[in-house]
């Protein structure tokens, strides 16, 4: 599963480069007003640290506008994936991206169907919220797990982008239904390598060796 940092920051976006692991990164208007950048001037940073896709999010809800920006937006750097909510002018914007060379992540997904409309549509990554899901009650990861077995049915080439990741446990169940991709915050992603019995078994295999060299001739 390819791992994506959930970021508009670009001190998160380096530690997580830095760890080796890092495949791509999502931004969206809310994480990148959280940092305090403008998405022109941040995209490019970001894209410069991050050697795969770069999810650059359009304010734009009509088919023209979409088009407009989203142009705007792939032209910033190489990287750029143009993220198109959900909506039926997003959907053919999609389209016509697609035919122009421009990639697409699919947003603000809740449902199957929606999910299957991206990909006719031709989009490169589609991303169901899983976490928001949860938060009403619902099932987020059985959104995710439906989405990927209808793409499997029919060999879409449109990747099950996990989004709205909270946990450690849902980057688990998404990597076990077989998302493609997860993108997840820095909080979490610093959780994933962390166990207790690690940290113990270090200290005490440290602790073990410093015992032998002193008595060691
Ligand atoms: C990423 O593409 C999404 O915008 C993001 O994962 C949403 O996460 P949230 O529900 O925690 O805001």
């Amino acid at each position: 599963m390819k791992i994506f940092i959930d970021s508009g920051d670009i001190a998160e976006i380096k530690e997580a480069a830095a760890m080796g692991v890092l495949d791509g990164c999502t931004t969206n208007p809310s994480l990148l007003a959280k940092a305090g950048r403008k998405i022109e001037t941040a995209i490019p940073e970001i894209c410069e640290v991050v050697d795969g896709p770069v999810s650059a999010e359009v304010l734009a809800t009509e088919y023209e506008a979409i088009l407009v920006e989203g142009r705007k937006l792939a032209k910033l750097h190489k990287n750029v994936v143009v993220k198109v909510p959900l909506i039926l002018d997003g959907l053919k914007a999609v389209r016509t991206f697609k035919k122009e060379g421009i990639r697409t992540n699919v947003t603000l997904c809740f449902s199957p169907t929606q999910a299957l409309l991206a990909a006719k549509a031709g989009a490169a990554f589609i991303s169901p919220f899983l976490g928001r899901v949860d938060d009403i009650a619902g099932e987020g990861m059985e959104l995710v797990e439906q989405i990927v077995q209808i793409y499997s049915n029919y060999d879409f080439e449109t990747e099950v982008l996990a989004a709205s990741i909270r946990s450690p446990l849902h980057v688990m169940q998404a990597a076990m239904i077989g998302a493609h991709c997860a993108t997840i915050p820095i909080g979490v992603i610093r959780q994933l390598a962390k166990h207790p019995l690690t940290d113990v078994g270090l200290a005490k295999f440290l602790e073990d060796a410093k015992k032998s060299q002193d008595k060691a001739k």
